[in-house]
């Protein structure tokens, strides 16, 4: 069984789908975190992977960037191969002053202004939030593991270049921490099709200072990031 964007089989996916932008961090993350890692789909190289977590089966797959690439895979990955738990596991550009490069933060909801939760609802302003089980284990998960993580509102953007960083000062007037270009869409699909979604984020960027987390320590905040996601589940 084949989707226009995911070339597997039913039951090749576990119930619950982590998911990184690239799909080279997917394939990162299966060969050195999973047991028994196997692809299950590589159409357009957005690959996708099931193996075992400490016995517990689990997916990885890329989502692309934007709303439009991460809803296409979401909404198949839930409607069309069973998949219950989607957690997406990024980047984000901090936007609070308390916000630091290499924290993590979970998107407690997402605000936006892409069009498409309004388009849910016949024009009103749906709320996208974490699923509440997903976000818990999530925050205890980051707990166990001696991490401090900021919860909270963060902002999907459309537009990854800004004009200038008013905009984001104003954002940050709100308390909005981070902003990303994904969560809004995955979880107004999540809502929609009924399944269960949460994104955390390590910062890469600072929108306003312009502080950036310098290459070859990505690796190192993006493998903290994986851990909490596998251990909450
Ligand atoms: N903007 C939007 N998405 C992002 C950013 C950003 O600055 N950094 C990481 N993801």
């Amino acid at each position: 069984m084949s989707t226009p964007h995911i070339s597997a089989n039913v039951g090749d996916f576990a119930e619950t789908v982590l998911m990184p932008g690239d799909p080279l961090r997917a394939q990162y993350i299966a060969e050195n975190f999973l047991d028994d890692a196997v692809q299950v789909t590589g159409v357009r190289n957005m690959y996708g992977f099931t193996g075992t977590y400490k016995g517990k089966p689990v997916s990885i797959m890329g989502s692309g960037m934007g709303i439009p690439s991460m809803s296409i895979y979401a909404r198949e990955l839930i409607v069309s191969f069973g998949v219950k738990n989607i957690i997406r596991i990024g980047t984000c550009g901090g936007i609070g002053s308390d916000i630091k490069i290499r924290d993590v933060i979970f998107a407690q909801g997402a605000s936006t202004d892409s069009n498409v939760n309004r388009a849910r609802v016949r024009g009103t302003d749906f709320a996208a939030i974490a699923n509440f089980d997903l976000l818990l284990n999530g925050v205890n998960a980051a707990k166990d593991l001696g991490i401090d993580a900021k919860v909270g509102n963060v902002f999907t953007t459309d537009t990854f270049y800004q004009a200038d960083d008013t905009f984001y000062k104003d954002l940050d007037k709100l308390g909005v921490l981070a902003v990303d270009m994904e969560t809004a869409g995955l979880y107004g699909v999540a809502a929609e099709y009924g399944a269960k979604a949460m994104a955390l984020f390590t910062v890469s960027d600072h929108v306003i200072t312009g502080e950036a987390t310098p290459a070859d320590e990505r690796q190192t905040t993006f493998n903290e990031m994986v851990k909490i996601a596998l251990e909450s589940i």
